[in-house]
């Protein structure tokens, strides 16, 4: 039996060795602020520029267009309120109402409480329902859009089911009803397992985590389409071209660009190797296990490849994944901010799940570290964990069963 089987990537990656190998110079020997303008500035600025200029090449856009932030959640921060203020600033035309904003039910909380904030603000938001397998409906988009809609954000990949948005579409629709529209979308899902080319995806602001791709937790970035208008959220130096104010995170950032220039690299060889593991998963867990509810697309090309997701009845999550983890399985029920609440996701619950229902779910994501051995091993595993919490439940239709077998069998 493995020592530790980590199937949480969704929440987390390692840091890959030669992403630290990267870093490390930046951590010791190259130390000066890249906003200087003497000797030991100038060598991490070349740093900082040569890791912009990496990641702008992967992303298929200018190197001004990244502002380097301090992760996924601020860059949605900066773009959601980055968008809408400088919208509000401009004003509405004479005679239209405050700015619009659509999003869609299912986006991770950097989003929504951005948006819900907005609302308090004034800003009107529409919130897209999705349908049983967590995709928007595009027609219902171009419905929404409208002379007063500002910004458009809609998730690339789902992080709790992995559902693959029609980004290309959506943005082709929004920017036929309205081409002032400014169009994000979070990516920090997708890089590493889907092309997340900005000129492919017709986006204007695109969200990157770079602890979602095996590189170095707290750094990010936003890509801003050139004549965007954006309101900066950090005040103070003019670093980031007056739009993220705060000395640069260099020695990460260098880590972030390594990191997604190996996902580039290796991206054939780390999509086949998740979606074998995947699809065992989603082959073989609901032939051993009753009453399991597979969700999320039933479409492979359209799921993250790295993300498989079920719920099962009669019992909660949170169960489940405290046995996993005494098992040595580190894996998570709905997304890991909303672990320990006893609150069904709101993904979940979007999508139609029912509520008990929901309360079940369970999320395995795998990396490019896991093999076929450790999903033989949760294989063989989980269906004597489900049972034993299923005779426990108090909802479970065969816990009389289950009880009177139990008290059957001798000590
Ligand atoms: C889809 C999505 N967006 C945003 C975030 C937030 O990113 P970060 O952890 O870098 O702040 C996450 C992290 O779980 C995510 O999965």
């Amino acid at each position: 039996m493995p020592k530790r089987v980590y199937l949480d990537h969704a929440a987390t990656t390692p840091l890959d060795p030669r992403v630290l190998e990267a870093m490390l110079p930046y951590l010791s020997d190259i130390w000066g602020n890249p906003s200087s303008l003497y000797a030991e500035a100038q060598e991490a600025r070349k740093g900082l520029e040569a890791a912009r200029r990496t990641m702008a090449g992967l992303l298929g856009c200018k190197p001004q267009e990244i502002i380097f932030t301090s992760g996924g959640t601020e860059s949605e921060d900066l773009a959601l309120r980055g968008v809408a203020y400088a919208s509000r600033r401009r004003g509405p035309p004479a005679g239209k109402q405050a700015s619009h904003i659509v999003t869609s039910a299912i986006e991770h909380h950097a989003v929504l409480h951005t948006a819900e904030r907005l609302e308090q603000e004034g800003f009107r938001v529409t919130y897209l329902p999705v349908d049983g397998e967590g995709f928007i409906d595009l027609a219902e988009l171009e419905r929404a859009v409208g002379e007063e809609t500002t910004l458009v954000s809609i998730m690339l990949a789902n992080n709790e089911v992995g559902t693959i948005e029609p980004i290309e579409e959506a943005a082709r629709i929004v920017k036929e009803k309205n081409r002032h529209t400014a169009f994000h979308t979070d990516a920090v899902q997708a890089v590493g397992t889907l092309d997340v080319s900005v000129d492919r995806l017709g986006v204007d602001l695109l969200s990157i985590g770079a602890h979602k791709f095996y590189g170095p937790k707290g750094v990010g970035a936003l890509y801003v389409r050139a004549r965007t208008p954006l309101q900066p959220q950090l005040l103070g130096g003019a670093q980031e071209k007056n739009r993220r104010a705060g000395t640069e995170n260099v020695a990460y950032v260098v880590g972030m660009a390594k990191a997604m220039e190996l996902a580039y690299r290796e991206f054939d060889a780390r999509n086949a190797h998740y979606r074998a593991l995947r699809d065992r998963l989603l082959d073989e867990l609901p032939a051993r296990v009753p009453h399991v509810h597979i969700v999320g697309p039933k479409d492979g090309s359209r799921r993250l490849s790295n993300s498989f997701s079920c719920c099962f009845e009669y019992i909660e999550g949170e169960a489940i994944l405290m046995a996993l983890d005494l098992e040595g399985v580190a894996a998570s029920s709905g997304s890991a901010c909303t672990s320990g609440s006893l609150e069904p996701s709101h993904v979940l619950t979007a999508m139609g799940l029912p509520q008990e229902l929901a309360r079940g779910s369970l999320r395995l994501t795998v990396g490019k570290g896991n093999t076929q051995e450790e999903i033989d091993y949760l294989l063989e595993m989980l269906p004597g964990i489900v049972s034993r919490l299923r005779a426990l439940s108090p909802t479970w239709p065969e816990r009389e069963t289950a009880e009177a077998e139990a008290t059957e069998k001798p000590l």
